[in-house]
Parts: C-alpha cells; structure tokens; sequence
C-alpha cells in the first residue's frame, strides 16, 4: 500500500507513513532530513506554528531538540555525545526500588512523574527537579488536534516557557536548554504510562511489551529535494513544503522491532536513552514480579 497524502494547496503537504520497510526505504533515500536543516523561519507555517507549542522547539531562542537537527549540523555530535554521557551514569538499585514502591503503593500520575524525572533528570542539574516545572512538563502540545485549542495552546507555550527559565537558571552554560529541558517532558508524557504498561504486563518479555505499545507515535521528517521517494509516491515531494511524518509506534508494532520504538529501524540515531530504558524496565520487572 502507498503512503497516505494530504496535500492542500499553499496549506499542507503529508506524507503518512507507517509501513516498516517504507520508512527504512524513504530514509535510505537521503531525500529528506530533520526539520532544522532549514532556518526556522523557512518551514511551513504550520510546522513553526504548532512545533512552538511541543517540548521540542524554542521558537524565543530558536532551538531544536537534538534529533530535529540534521546529522550535518556542526552542534550535533557534541550534543549527542553530551547526552549519551549523563544517561550512561545509569540509575541505582534504589531508584529501581522507588519505583517499584509507587507502582505497587499505585499512586497518581503526578507522584509516579514527579519521582521518574528525578531518576532520569536529577544527573542534569545536580538537584532536585521542583514539582511545580514536573507539573507544567506534563502540558506542552502532544498532538497536531490540540493545537487549535486556544486555551491549550496557551497553556503549551507558557509550560514550555517555565521549563526553559527554569534551565537556562540552572544549568551549566555550556549545556544546550533545549536537550535537556525535553528530557523532563519526555519522561512525564511517554516514560510514566511506559511504566505502568509494565505493570499490567508484568509476564511478558520487555521487547514484546514495548514494541506493542511505542511510547512514541511518529517522528517527522523534511523534503530535501524534489523526489518520489524511491517510487513510493506518485507525485514528487515539494522540497521545504513536504512533511514526511513516519508512524514509528505502528511500525514497531508490525515488525516487532524496538528500532522503531526508539529511532526509525536501524541503531543510527536511535534514541540515546533506550539502553537505559531497557534496562531499567528489566530490573523494575523482576523487582515487581519478586514482590508480587
Ligand atoms: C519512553 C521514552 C522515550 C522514547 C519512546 C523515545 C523515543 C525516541 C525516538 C523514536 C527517537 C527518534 C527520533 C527521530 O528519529 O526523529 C528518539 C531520539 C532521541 N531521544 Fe528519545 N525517547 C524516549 C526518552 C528519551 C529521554 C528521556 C531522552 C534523554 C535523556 C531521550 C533522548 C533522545 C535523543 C538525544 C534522541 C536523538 C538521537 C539522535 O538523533 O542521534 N529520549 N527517541
């Protein structure tokens, strides 16, 4: 089956992608790349528009979360390298204990979020992450929909807001906000209803667990240049114009493959914090299953 199109006149151009080989295909193409290896200024506007609202973008400071930035960007190895180091510090057996307390304790959503960012984000700011950024985390945009609520929107960018004065306060200067800042937001959105999935699967292997259910639905991507994609669509990409959103979750699901659960199906650019994520989902499996 071809990938979908929507294509509106001067408004929007998708591609929708969901099959597995399609998406290694399409990125093997090397006819799209990550959003910022435009100038923000240049993308569509509803890519700038709604992007402002998500943990991803600063549109005030003009920063990219990591992996929005192409590979040929000069930032970018650094940055990875930065991040891969702090997430190999690892966690410890208390960390892995704590959790597994809340989740049998079955607290609310905020606790079990406000405990996993400190696991995850304390190795950032040498201090505790204050309830009050762990609560706005939870609020910036998740969905295209969402955006043309105005009062979410709002709320979106304000959260967004406190979480990055909070870390341009905090952390060491040479450090880029925009990393880190989304960590938060990232482990309250995806990483807590991660853990509780675990819970309700407490049998079944973390592979089979997470490749069911990707915390994370789709990635986009940009058209570089006028193409078809490897003869996958009928009409050519418009270069800048063309959004290729690739549907990882769906795609994790089809081929069972935690490559897509954390990148688009190959180890480059896989997501630095799977090793730790696998990990640490393990040892909270066996300490849940040794409890129960
Ligand atoms: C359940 C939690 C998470 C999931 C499911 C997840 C998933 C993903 C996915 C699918 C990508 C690929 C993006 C793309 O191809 O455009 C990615 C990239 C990335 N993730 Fe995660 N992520 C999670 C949590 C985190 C956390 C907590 C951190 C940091 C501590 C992190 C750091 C990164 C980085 C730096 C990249 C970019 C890698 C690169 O482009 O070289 N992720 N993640």
């Amino acid at each position: 089956m071809s990938p979908l199109r929507i294509k509106v006149p001067l408004l929007v151009d998708l591609v929708i992608v969901s099959d597995p080989e399609q998406i290694r295909r399409i990125e093997a193409t090397g006819d799209v790349d990550r959003l910022h290896v435009f100038e923000s200024a240049s993308l569509p506007w509803w890519v700038r528009y709604f992007f402002r609202a998500t943990k991803f973008h600063d549109d005030k400071r003009d920063l990219w979360f990591c992996p929005f930035e192409s590979a040929s960007n000069p930032t970018y190895p650094g940055r990875r390298a930065y991040l891969e180091q702090k997430v190999e510090e690892g966690y410890t057996p208390g960390d892995v204990k704590t959790i597994a307390d809340l989740l049998i304790a079955n607290v609310d959503d905020e606790t079990l979020s406000q405990a996993m960012v400190q696991v995850v984000n304390r190795r950032f700011f040498g201090q505790e992450i204050p309830p009050p950024i762990t609560k706005a985390a939870k609020n910036t945009l998740q969905k295209l929909g969402e955006a043309i609520l105005p009062w979410k929107y709002k709320r979106a960018i304000q959260s967004r807001e406190k979480i990055m004065e909070f870390c341009e306060r905090t952390l060491e200067k040479q450090v880029h906000i925009l990393d880190v800042g989304h960590n938060i937001g990232e482990v309250v959105q995806a990483t807590t209803g991660a853990l509780r999935r675990l819970k309700e699967n407490l049998d079944r292997p973390i592979e089979e667990t997470f490749t069911r259910y990707g915390p994370t639905d789709q990635v986009p991507r940009i058209a570089t240049r006028a193409s078809k994609l490897d003869g996958l669509l009928r009409f050519s990409t418009t270069p800048r114009q063309t959004v290729v959103i690739l549907k990882v979750a769906k795609a994790a699901a089809i081929s069972h493959d935690l490559y897509f659960t954390f990148g688009t199906g190959k180890p480059e650019r896989a997501c630095v914090f799977m090793p730790f994520f696998l990990a640490f989902m393990k040892d909270l499996q066996a300490e849940l299953q040794r409890r129960r």
